[in-house]
């Protein structure tokens, strides 16, 4: 779906709207399968969450009236919701404010909320080095960025309350970027920026949209450092979302 962000829908949209047929989204590439979609309930819970945000659509109007600067004093001020009890500090995003590249994971962990920067720990480094390998580099027409700016304790999945509202600050941020293609790690990034239950096995190999932006899916590096096997299907996506792009600039 992708043209309303998921923390836009309200609880029974969900269930309600039926999912228009985005141009590219239907098409599976080349090479990978399809993948039947069991649905786990997080894009449901987020919605219900905001439905429960008092102050909800004045907060993310104020957030989406914010440049850069604003935007960067904003996010280590934020203590919507309990994460700023316990994080060390804010992890905003890193690199080419005008990237054609914009990935996107989860939420900072303990190196990260140590040093202020999204996946500079183990699995940044698998990131990094995949990066490399299709001749990208952090900070060179590469954006990276979470869903949530703060770490969950002890590495535990992000609550759908601080999806609901850490999320603004994300869709500034990819507002602000206006990249050429997003790149989705892991199940939380893409399900809350496409709007949708499906698991990333039935995600992959498709091309969605986010507000317009093409949106590729992959797996999250955490989780390739544990499920190596996985490892060939995130170099497919990789070389997808290459084409892709390659694509996307001679139309
Ligand atoms: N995992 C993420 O999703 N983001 C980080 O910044 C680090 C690990």
């Amino acid at each position: 779906m992708g043209l309303v962000p998921v923390w836009r829908i309200r609880t029974g949209d969900v269930a309600a709207s039926p999912v228009p047929p985005p141009a590219l989204e239907t098409k599976l590439a080349p090479g990978f399968a399809a993948s039947p979609a069991p649905p786990p309930a997080l894009v449901t819970k987020i919605a219900a969450r905001v439905a429960t945000i008092p102050d909800a659509d004045a907060r993310e109007r104020a957030i989406r009236a914010m440049g850069w600067a604003e935007l960067k004093r904003a996010v280590p001020d934020c203590s919507a919701c309990a994460l700023h009890r316990t994080r060390t500090q804010t992890v905003f995003g890193i690199g080419d404010e005008n990237a054609d590249w914009m990935l996107v994971g989860e939420a900072p962990g303990a190196e990260e909320d140590r040093l202020g920067e999204p996946f500079v720990g183990q699995a940044g480094r698998l990131l990094d080095n995949m990066l490399a390998a299709i001749r990208l580099k952090r900070g060179e027409n590469v954006y990276i960025a979470n869903v949530l700016k703060c770490r969950p304790p002890a590495n535990r999945n992000p609550e759908p309350d601080e999806v609901a509202r850490c999320s603004p600050h994300l869709v500034r941020q990819i507002e602000l970027i206006r990249p050429k293609l997003i790149v989705a790690m892991g199940r939380f990034a893409a399900q809350a920026l496409l709007n949708s239950n499906a698991s990333i096995a039935s995600m992959r190999g498709r091309v969605h949209r986010y507000q317009g932006v093409p949106t590729i899916v992959t797996y999250h590096p955490a989780y390739l450092l544990r499920s190596l096997p996985d490892k060939s299907k995130a170099w497919a996506d990789l070389l997808f979302a290459v084409r892709t792009l390659r694509e996307l600039k001679q139309v």
